[in-house]
């Protein structure tokens, strides 16, 4: 009898598993002003030319997940049992068709993925040179700055994003959120009372990661690029651009994400720290550290900071 039920469990559980995967493959097209746009399974529901290839499951499942987080559940871990691949695929979902991890095929879905969970690994470590697994198995080890020094409100934003009273703006998340405006800047685009309740992002995987992605998605400023579109190539550098050496590739996405505190600053270990993982990732997800290109296109060592942290004019 007992042997009879485990063959019905595992029947089910094969249709079931038949089910979704075809679920998740269903393309559908139509043209609109003679252009080609789908919606792609539950990853891709908004019809858009980024759903007609690959979805980010179809490469990247939850196995290279526990692959590239091994630690992160290790008892000395700091968010144990937080992060997990349904919230990260979840929060994705809405990205995807826009271009995260659907823009240029394959072979650029995976790099993107790698490039930006490298930055996600390297902020979000606790890997220090000689852990077990080596440095950069800890990735998403935190979820939160742990013994934050201050708490982060700027009070020059008190008309646009006031801070609350008792709430407190350190680090949390994926690509950690700093500071009351950026708390602001993020709920108000994710909408999410962020000012208000920070803690969410440390309550919410799903939460912290659309943060982190819509960060990745999203220029700082007015006319200048997002991360995303940095290391895709659908960036074209100005001439100022190219005079400051910011070129398409994963160095710039550093550059814009954290200006002199990583970048232009020669070969420093924060930023190496940052490449290190992108490369690690890259072989652990099958694809291999060669298709990252050379070590100008990964550093930016040498470039200066599309925001530099105080202008010229304020030191002299
Ligand atoms: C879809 O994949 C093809 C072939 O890999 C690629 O050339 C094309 O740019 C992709 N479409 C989009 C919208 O990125
Ligand atoms: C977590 O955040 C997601 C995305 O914003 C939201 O849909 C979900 O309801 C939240 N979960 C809880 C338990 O609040
Ligand atoms: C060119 O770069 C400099 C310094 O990086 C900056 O101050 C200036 O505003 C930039 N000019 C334009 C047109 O973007």
């Amino acid at each position: 009898m007992a042997g009879k039920w485990v063959l019905a469990v595992m029947a089910a559980a094969m249709i079931l598993g038949v089910a979704m995967a075809d679920m998740s493959e269903e393309t559908k097209v139509k043209t609109v002003k003679g252009k080609k746009v789908c919606t792609r399974g539950w990853e891709c529901t908004q019809w858009s030319i980024y759903c007609c290839n690959n979805t980010i499951s179809d490469f990247f499942q939850a196995y290279q997940f526990e692959d590239l987080f091994a630690k992160r559940n290790a008892p000395e871990a700091h968010a144990i049992g937080f992060w997990d691949y349904q919230s990260f695929i979840t929060a994705a979902a809405i990205y995807q068709p826009l271009g995260f991890g659907t823009t240029g095929g394959k072979l650029m879905g995976q790099k993107e993925l790698a490039a930006f969970l490298g930055h996600v690994g390297s902020k979000t470590s606790c890997g220090y040179g000689v852990a077990t697994g080596g440095p950069f198995a800890w990735g998403l080890c935190y979820n939160k700055e742990m013994s934050p020094s201050q708490s982060y409100c700027d009070d020059s934003y008190k008309y646009t994003y006031p801070c609350s009273p008792g709430a407190d703006y350190y680090g949390r998340g994926a690509l950690p959120i700093y500071w009351n405006f950026n708390y602001g800047a993020t709920g108000q685009a994710l909408k999410a009372d962020l000012l208000n309740h920070p803690e969410y992002i440390e309550q919410n995987a799903t939460l912290a990661f659309q943060a982190a992605i819509w960060r990745w998605m999203t220029p700082m400023k007015k006319g200048q690029p997002s991360a995303h579109q940095i290391f895709v190539g659908s960036w074209k550098p100005t001439k100022n651009d190219t005079l400051s050496k910011r070129v398409p590739g994963f160095g710039t996405t550093m550059n814009v994400l954290y200006g002199d505190l990583v970048c232009g600053n020669g070969e420093v270990d924060d930023m190496n720290n940052i490449i290190s993982h992108y490369l690690h990732y890259l072989d652990l997800m099958g694809v291999g550290r060669e298709e990252a290109g050379p070590h100008e296109l990964l550093s930016c060592a040498e470039q200066k900071a599309f925001n530099p942290s105080y202008t010229e004019d304020a030191s002299s």
